[in-house]
């Protein structure tokens, strides 16, 4: 595995793999790698010749006050796992390689971007579509892969690759969770134990609204309510819980068949997002 840093020489390696035909994968990540990253690894692994990871802790993304400068970075560790898993490259740009000048241009991706994460962290989702963006511009990729944990910025993603006609297909993961069925983040790290089984009650809660909602008694916003109340009785801060329609993130009407159910919520400062997705038979 090779580990680079600069975009001259990432550039250089892969125009001698394309001009002798392999195909692409990419996989961009901000790091501290677990299961979850490998399993897209692994997938890029299995439908491509060759996989380029990024490891970018990218500042655009991160508000004012939020956790870029305490975001955990293993750079040992990860570059461990991911020579065991077989990568071809691991780049790593520093911040003045992606941003050396005051940029001028950025990616803002409307409507998907605006509700949810997008309403408590303003400004993220162009910080996501942005280094996307120019990530895509660097490698050129046949295929990237993205997991559905963080389902809204998998939207965002497919809204930018199809409104900018970006030649390159995006693969979508299923989330990967711990035993008790805490999706798999890098911000658990930030967790106590006890704070680890008690974040397992998201996901428990989705599944109880997938439930609900399949039961056909009460209608979506008293789910919703539902599992508000449940949560925050349990100790969480919720920013919201939502049963949405899967195509634009609005508010799911009844007739709607695909579904996703996202959420968002607080334990101490720890801000966790789950979503599980559900097809209504009518
Ligand atoms: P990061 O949080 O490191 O995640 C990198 C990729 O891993 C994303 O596509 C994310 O959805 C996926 N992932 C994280 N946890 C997962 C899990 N439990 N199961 C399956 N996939 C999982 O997402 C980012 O970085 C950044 O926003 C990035 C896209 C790299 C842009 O900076």
């Amino acid at each position: 595995m090779q580990c680079i840093t600069d975009i001259k020489a990432l550039r250089e390696l892969l125009k001698q793999w394309r001009s002798a035909g392999e195909s692409i994968a990419f996989v961009p990540t901000m790091g501290n790698l677990h299961a979850g990253h490998l399993q897209l690894v692994n997938r890029a692994k299995a439908q491509a010749d060759r996989v380029v990871v990024s490891i970018f802790v990218n500042p655009t993304q991160f508000g004012v006050g939020e956790d870029f400068s305490l975001y955990p970075r293993t750079e040992q560790a990860d570059q461990e796992k991911l020579q065991a898993a077989a990568v071809d490259v691991v780049f790593m740009p520093s911040t003045e390689a992606m941003y050396p000048v005051n940029e001028l241009t950025k990616v803002s991706v409307s409507e998907v971007s605006e509700s949810h994460c997008g309403a408590a962290r303003p400004g993220h989702f162009d910080g996501v579509a942005t280094v996307v963006c120019k990530l895509f511009n660097i490698v050129q990729p046949d295929k990237a892969f993205f997991g559905e944990k963080d389902f809204q910025q998998l939207t965002v993603i497919n809204a930018m690759v199809a409104d900018l006609n970006l030649p390159v297909v995006i693969i979508s993961v299923p989330t990967v969770r711990e035993s008790n069925g805490l999706a798999m983040s890098s911000r658990n790290g930030y967790l106590t134990a006890q704070q680890r089984e008690q974040a397992s009650q998201l996901y428990q809660c989705l599944c109880a609204a997938k439930r609900l909602i399949q039961a056909k008694q009460l209608s979506y916003v008293d789910i919703e309510k539902l599992q508000i109340k449940f949560l925050t009785e349990q100790g969480f801060r919720v920013d919201y819980f939502s049963i949405c329609r899967r195509s634009d993130l609005q508010a799911a009407e009844h007739e709607d068949a695909e579904i996703v159910i996202l959420v968002a919520a607080r334990i101490g400062k720890t801000r966790l997002i789950d979503n599980v997705q559900l097809d209504i038979k009518n």
